[in-house]
């Protein structure tokens, strides 16, 4: 989509209500207050999105100053903050899920490896799969998208057998992946999409140890200490974690593993429970416990907090309409808590149909995202990959010859 654009116009305020900081005051199907409180204007963030931001610098002088704003051509830009812990404006990080390697994974932690749809396009026995890196390159190139999350069952890597090395034909396949997706330029999130378990036991909770997990972690982080951009994406969605204080033990033996690996500073993100809902991450202890995990050094750098939301109904992303965009609860509290703890999160699962209801509400969770950039690193779409139009949150570009046709919801809110 176009790049936000901005038109300076002030508008006096006037005896009509006022939305205050943070809310939101217009985009398409917006109907509320458009004015802002004194001392924050009203930001568009996209066409869809509009919010009352914190700063000075919305002109005019008087209360309920406006930036009204159009949304097709290029004129002025404007730096959308006065200032106040928000961020740039953009996000440095947004992509899609590339998915596959994980297909056959339930959320007890079974993976059924012959289950496996890798997006490699010379996958046997066809040889005829998906081109997630024809993907990759057209999301970074047309998209401007800067990373991609590449998500693998733990039994696939390591054939089955638990506290194994990597199996070299089976690495070797997801390697070519993660290959593709480093020579775009992008970065790239190795996520074990496990539920924190193997066959249906929590790692050191009954099921692996820790040492068997962070093993895994030591053989993946040697392969790649020397990528800056490889991003090591501890665990997909813990859930029905017991204890998340031993769950954060879990964490840490990781951590440990891939710093002392020699991969000393590429990006960590670390999984909360209750499958890292972003709206639970600190009423759940997750922030609190998680907050714990250090570096060998003592230090917190580049140690991302890892959340993931959904739209649609009951949260579970299999509803192809949306109902919220999760800002008042959750994106906006946990802004604030990263902001008070001076720590940053990710959101490296969200997403929605290809639908209207999606597009408003897809857009303007993201627009957020975008307009407090300082503690939010980035998103990625779920998802694109080995899925199709018929998956209900399908991502994955058309391709047509050389050109490749993203779905209504990734051109409308994943591109920038
Ligand atoms: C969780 O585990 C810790 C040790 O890691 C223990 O001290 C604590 O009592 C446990 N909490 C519960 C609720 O069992």
């Amino acid at each position: 989509m176009p790049s936000v654009v901005l038109s300076l116009a002030f508008l006096a305020g006037s005896a009509i209500a006022q939305q205050s900081v943070w809310g939101q005051c217009g985009g398409i199907g917006y109907s509320g207050p458009t004015s802002c409180v004194s001392g924050s204007c009203c930001v568009t963030l996209n066409a869809y999105y509009a919010q009352c931001t914190p700063g000075t610098g919305c002109g005019g002088g008087g209360s309920g100053t406006t930036l009204t704003t159009k949304t097709t051509t290029t004129t002025a830009t404007a730096t959308p903050t006065g200032g106040g812990g928000v961020g740039s404006g953009k996000t440095r990080f947004a992509g899609v899920n590339i998915a596959g390697f994980d297909f056959g994974c339930g959320t007890d932690g079974t993976c059924n490896t012959a289950k496996v749809y890798p997006p490699v396009k010379n996958y046997p026995p066809d040889y005829n799969h998906p081109d997630g890196a024809g993907q990759m390159q057209h999301f970074y190139r047309d998209d401007n998208m800067n990373i991609f999350r590449l998500p693998v069952g733990w039994q696939y890597l390591v054939n089955n057998n638990l506290g194994g090395s990597l199996d070299s034909t089976n690495f070797g396949y997801y390697d070519q992946l993660v290959q593709a997706c480093l020579s775009t330029g992008a970065y790239c999130i190795i996520d074990i999409h496990n539920y924190a378990r193997w066959n249906g036991a929590i790692i050191g909770q009954g099921g692996p140890t820790n040492e068997q997990f962070a093993d895994l972690w030591r053989q993946i982080a040697t392969k790649y200490a020397n990528q800056p951009r490889i991003w090591f994406g501890i665990m997909n969605e813990p859930h029905d974690v017991p204890n998340i204080s031993t769950w954060a033990a879990t964490v840490q033996a990781a951590v440990t593993a891939i710093r002392n690996a020699g991969a000393t500073s590429q990006f960590i993100s670390l999984p909360g429970n209750d499958w890292q809902s972003a709206a639970a991450f600190i009423s759940d202890g997750s922030a609190a416990a998680l907050s714990a995990v250090k570096n060998p050094d003592g230090s917190t750098t580049n140690l991302i907090f890892d959340v993931h939301k959904y739209l649609d109904s009951d949260n579970s992303g299999t509803h192809t309409e949306c109902v919220t965009n999760n800002i008042d609860s959750a994106f906006a509290p946990l802004a604030t808590w990263l902001r008070q703890n001076n720590r940053q999160a990710i959101l490296t699962e969200t997403g929605g149909g290809n639908t209207a209801s999606c597009q408003t509400y897809v857009c303007q969770q993201l627009a957020y995202l975008n307009q407090n950039s300082d503690v939010y690193l980035g998103y990625v779409g779920w998802a694109a990959g080995s899925f199709d139009s018929t998956y209900e949150l399908d991502l994955t570009p058309t391709q047509n010859g050389n050109s490749w046709t993203d779905t209504a919801l990734a051109k409308a809110c994943f591109a920038r």
